[in-house]
C-alpha cells in the first residue's frame, strides 16, 4: 500500500527492535525514512538492508547539538520532515532503596528530554514549512501504572504521556497532530534486558519472567513489533487527522489486565 507516499519521516532508535520495524512498515507504505539513532552502525546497517527510501544518521537525543545536527541532516536529505517517532528509549528496574541519581538522571535523559527535544525540533521545522506534521511518542503501559520495581521508567513514560497531552494542544493550531502509542511487553533485545533485571531482583530463572509475563497478556503471548506497526502506520495518515495528544494501547488487553 501506499499510504504515506512523498512524506518524510525520522525514527529516533531505529537502529532495532520496534522503531527499525517502524521504519520498515513506513517505507513500504511508500515513505522515506531517517533511521536516528546513537548506534550510527547499526543504523547505517538497518538503512543499507531497507534500501534506497532508508536514510540514516548518528543521533544521540540526549545531546542538543547532536539532535540539531541529526535533524538538519534528514531534512536536508529528505528535502523535509512530515512525521517524527520518538522511539529511543532506556529501560531500568531497581527496588526505592536502590535507585540511584546516575541512573534516573540517565533514564530520564534519555526517555523524557529525549523525547521533548527531538518534538521541538520537529515541531520547529514543521512550523516553518506551514503545511501541519506528525508526531507519535512511544510511551508504554508502564507510563500508566506505578511498578514496585520500575520506578524510573515508569515516572519517565508517565513523562512521555504528559509531554504527548501538552504537546498536542499546543501544536494543533499548527496542524501537527502529537499523539502516542502504549505498548504493553513487546519481544525483542529491550525485553532480554527487562528479563535481566527481574532474574537480578526477584531471583528467576533467565527467560522465566518473559514467559510468565506472555502467558498473563490476555491476548496469549507477548506482542511483536510488527503488532504495533498497524497504529504507527495509522496515526501518520490523515484518516487521524481528528486525533489530538492521545494515547493509545497495543498491548494485547495486557494493561487492562
Ligand atoms: N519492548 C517492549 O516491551 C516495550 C514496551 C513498552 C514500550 N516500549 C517502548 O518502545 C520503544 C522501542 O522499544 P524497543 O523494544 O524497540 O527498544 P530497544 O532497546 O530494542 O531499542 C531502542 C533503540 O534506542 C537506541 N537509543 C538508546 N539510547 C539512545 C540515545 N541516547 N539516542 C538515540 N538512540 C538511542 C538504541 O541504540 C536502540 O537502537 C521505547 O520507547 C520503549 O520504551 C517497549
Amino acid at each position: 500500500m501506499t499510504r504515506l507516499a512523498g512524506k518524510a519521516a525520522l525514527i529516533t532508535g531505529a537502529a532495532r527492535g520496534i522503531g527499525l520495524e517502524f521504519a520498515r512498515a513506513y517505507i513500504a507504505e511508500g515513505a522515506q525514512v531517517t533511521l536516528a539513532d546513537i548506534n550510527g552502525a547499526a543504523a547505517e546497517a538497518a538503512a543499507a538492508a531497507l534500501g534506497p527510501m532508508a536514510h540514516a544518521v548518528q543521533m544521540d537525543v540526549t545531546d542538543q547539538a547532536s539532535i540539531d545536527t541529526g535533524f538538519a541532516q534528514a531534512i536536508a536529505r529528505m528535502g523535509k520532515l512530515d512525521i517524527l517517532v520518538n522511539n529511543a528509549a532506556l529501560f531500568t528496574a531497581a527496588p526505592i532503596a536502590e535507585i540511584t541519581r546516575a541512573d534516573y538522571d540517565r533514564v530520564f535523559a534519555v526517555n523524557v528530554s529525549g523525547t521533548l527535544f527531538p518534538m521541538q525540533a520537529a515541531a520547529r521545522h514543521m512550523i516553518a514549512r506551514g503545511q501541519g506534521g506528525r508526531i507519535i511518542n512511544m510511551a508504554s503501559q508502564a507510563g500508566r501504572r506505578g511498578e514496585g520495581l520500575v520506578a524510573v521508567y515508569c515516572a519517565s513514560k508517565a513523562a512521555v504521556i504528559s509531554l504527548t497531552q501538552s504537546a498536542g494542544l499546543g501544536l494543533i493550531q499548527h496542524g501537527i497532530n502529537v499523539n502516542a502509542i502504549a505498548p504493553g511487553v513487546v519481544d525483542g533485545e529491550h525485553w532480554d534486558g527487562v528479563d535481566s533485571f527481574f532474574a537480578k531482583y526477584e531471583g528467576k530463572a533467565p527467560g522465566q519472567k518473559k514467559h510468565e509475563v506472555g502467558a498473563a497478556v490476555p491476548f496469549g503471548r507477548m506482542g511483536t513489533a510488527a503488532d504495533l506497526t498497524g497504529m504507527a502506520v495509522f496515526l501518520a495518515t490523515p484518516e487521524a487527522d481528528y486525533i489530538v495528544a492521545q494515547c493509545f494501547g497495543v498491548d494485547g488487553g495486557n494493561w487492562m489486565a
